[in-house]
């Protein structure tokens, strides 16, 4: 969702710093911008709508300052308009701050401060927070005014604050992430919500924890629990991702680049710790019950995953969306099994469906892309997904390597890890062959074709019904045409009175036991005169435009989805949408 980005130190030119370091935060989604930075013994504040666009354009870029926060806005109380952009101010413009998240009892906040004479110049929930702190700068020092705010807000939340006459920042989190990056020379630090803000200064990071404050002053740090009530000392870590791997290189866009790199990333989530796979499975095999928590791509994932445990490992698994978890809590106890799946491993709906869970005392497993984010730490095991930097909005080689592990982890609970790892071994070569130009100038030419469709369907049975539900969103997500997805057998009972004249149906065939009646369901469609695309190992009369996939057995679920993918990558482009930043949408969804 939103980025933070605040520069704490002694270069001069921190406004730039800031704005460059937004701009590496621009993949995770926003409206508008804004930066604030002291000058002149004041606070100037420069906010503007819209993309951050090309930096030399910025005047701000020019002053000179030791210290600046900015911000990228996913708006969520008040339009988006420049006044409702962060950073937001106190009443008397001493206070400023940036704030990823959502205040949830802002109104009343509100309520109390208009009673005390605060005016307030935005909609948002983030300038009531502004002015809550100053209220205690009345009577406390800036440290102890953090705090006690801290204290009254509800919701999730990252902020980082600036005082006009203080020479230190703060910056504190509950639910959302932050993090802060330790500079190459001494008393220099950059705060972010995610690290390539300022992978090019640093490898050296701290992660806050909720509940937690740091203070940057004089040159150091200082971190206090606000639940604990007690300092708290903490780890720096060196992280080893490379500036490389977070940039486009040769490729025009994220989406595509991370769609060709499934030919490795799929060999990396494969080459897992087995002992780590198979004290997971030993887990699952022994909790009384056993839950996978997912959102959106990640959540298709979890579904594919109930269909994999069922038919591999004989064993009942549930799923429910992160935001749906809470209504199963009365199932969820000490011998339950929680496995969250995430790319970002920062997503609200799934980080408090594992609060929930871990309440009831529940053990969790994660199973995450984003190294030591907030679910790795806060789950019993985890399982890397080693995908690398996923920076377009639309998840795919992360999707396909959560597949691949809960895959080895339903083969586990069998008994046959190694039987797992040959089928995926062989999809993982097979894909390599598939991804090839000739295959993408085929898909660019189906795209073509259907460019101009107001709407599409995809059906699937199965395991590849998930894959229909999940090739709906990356649709949805960068072409913005009306795509559904459908279980095969369900289409009679109602979606099949959407078909017409050459609506596109695309089929999701496996060489498996539902292949007659999906081929069957497909058939039913082309009589109402849709237009069928086979996604499929082999050929059919049916199909008007035949996608090759290879024959992977249980693996068609991850083989099937890379045709969907590229499609939706080549209608964004033929429909001149930005296929690595979609409308409305961000990448990592930190609230509820
Ligand atoms: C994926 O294409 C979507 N942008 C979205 O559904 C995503 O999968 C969801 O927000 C969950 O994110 P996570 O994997 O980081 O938890
Ligand atoms: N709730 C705040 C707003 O709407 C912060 C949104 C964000 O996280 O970007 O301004």
């Amino acid at each position: 969702m939103c980025g933070i980005f605040a520069y704490f130190g002694e270069k001069t030119h921190s406004p730039k710093l800031v704005i460059e370091g937004l701009k590496k935060l621009e993949y995770r989604g926003y409206d508008s911008w804004g930066i604030a930075y002291k000058k002149d013994g004041d606070i100037a504040i420069h906010k503007e709508i819209g993309k951050i666009g090309d930096v030399h354009n910025i005047e701000e870029l020019k002053d000179e300052s030791k210290i600046a926060i900015g911000h990228s806005r996913w708006a969520t109380h008040g339009g988006v308009t420049q006044k409702n952009a962060h950073p937001h101010f106190s009443e008397n413009k001493e206070i400023v701050l940036v704030h990823n998240g959502i205040l949830e009892n802002y109104l009343e906040l509100k309520k109390n401060l208009e009673k005390k004479g605060h005016t307030f110049r935005s909609q948002t929930d983030t300038e009531v927070i502004a002015h809550l702190i100053e209220d205690y700068t009345r009577t406390h020092s800036f440290f102890d005014s953090v705090k006690m705010a801290m204290a009254e807000m509800e919701g999730r939340y990252a902020i980082v604050v600036m005082k006009k006459d203080e020479d230190a920042l703060i910056a504190a989190r509950r639910g959302s992430p932050l993090i802060l990056g330790v500079g190459k020379k001494h008393g220099e630090y950059f705060v972010a919500s995610d690290i390539p803000a300022f992978l090019k200064y640093t490898n050296k990071v701290i992660y806050l924890d909720d509940n937690q404050i740091c203070t940057l002053k004089n040159g150091s740090t200082h971190f206090f629990d606000t639940i604990k009530k007690t300092d708290v000392q903490k780890r720096i870590i060196e992280i080893d991702w490379d500036i490389e791997s977070a940039e486009k290189g040769e490729f025009p866009h994220f989406m595509i680049k991370e769609i060709t790199e499934q030919k490795d990333t799929l060999t990396r989530a494969i080459n897992q710790d087995p002992e780590t796979i198979k004290q997971v499975a030993k887990k699952i095999e022994s909790a009384e019950s056993v839950f996978l928590v997912g959102c959106g791509t990640a959540g298709k994932a979890c579904m594919v995953g109930q269909y994999l445990f069922s038919k591999i490992s004989n064993k009942q698994v549930s799923f429910a969306f992160g935001s749906e978890f809470e209504n199963y809590k009365n199932f969820i106890n000490k011998k339950s099994l929680i496995i969250a799946v995430s790319q970002s491993g920062e997503t609200a709906d799934t980080l408090e469906a594992m609060e929930i869970a871990k309440g009831n005392g529940a053990k969790i497993v994660s199973i995450v892309n984003v190294e030591n984010s907030s679910m790795a730490r806060m789950s019993d095991f985890v399982i890397p997904v080693k995908a690398g930097q996923e920076k377009a909005v639309a998840s795919t080689k992360a999707t396909t390597s959560q597949i691949a592990i809960l895959m080895l982890l339903a083969y586990a609970c069998d008994g046959e890890i190694n039987i797992g790892k040959q089928l995926l071994v062989n999809a993982a070569s097979q894909i390599n062959d598939m991804l090839n130009p000739r295959y993408e100038e085929h898909i660019s030419k189906i795209a073509e074709k259907i460019k101009h469709v107001e709407s599409m369907y995809i059906i699937g049975r199965g395991e590849n019904y998930p894959i229909a539900l999940e090739s709906a969103i990356k649709l949805q997500e960068v072409s913005y045409i009306h795509a559904e997805g459908f279980a095969g057998g369900e289409l009679k009972h109602g979606p099949l009175a959407l078909i017409s004249k050459d609506t596109p149906v695309i089929a999701l065939v496996a060489n498996d036991e539902q292949k007659k009646n999906i081929i069957s369901n497909t058939i039913e469609v082309k009589a109402r005169g849709g237009f069928i695309i086979g996604v499929s190992p082999e050929n059919q009369e049916v199909f008007d435009y035949w996608i090759r996939v290879p024959d992977v057995g249980e693996a068609s679920p991850i083989v099937n989805i890379i045709p969907v993918q590229l499609l939706a990558y080549k209608l964004a482009v033929l429909r001149h949408v930005d296929p690595d930043k979609p409308r409305n949408l961000a990448k990592s969804v930190t609230v509820k």
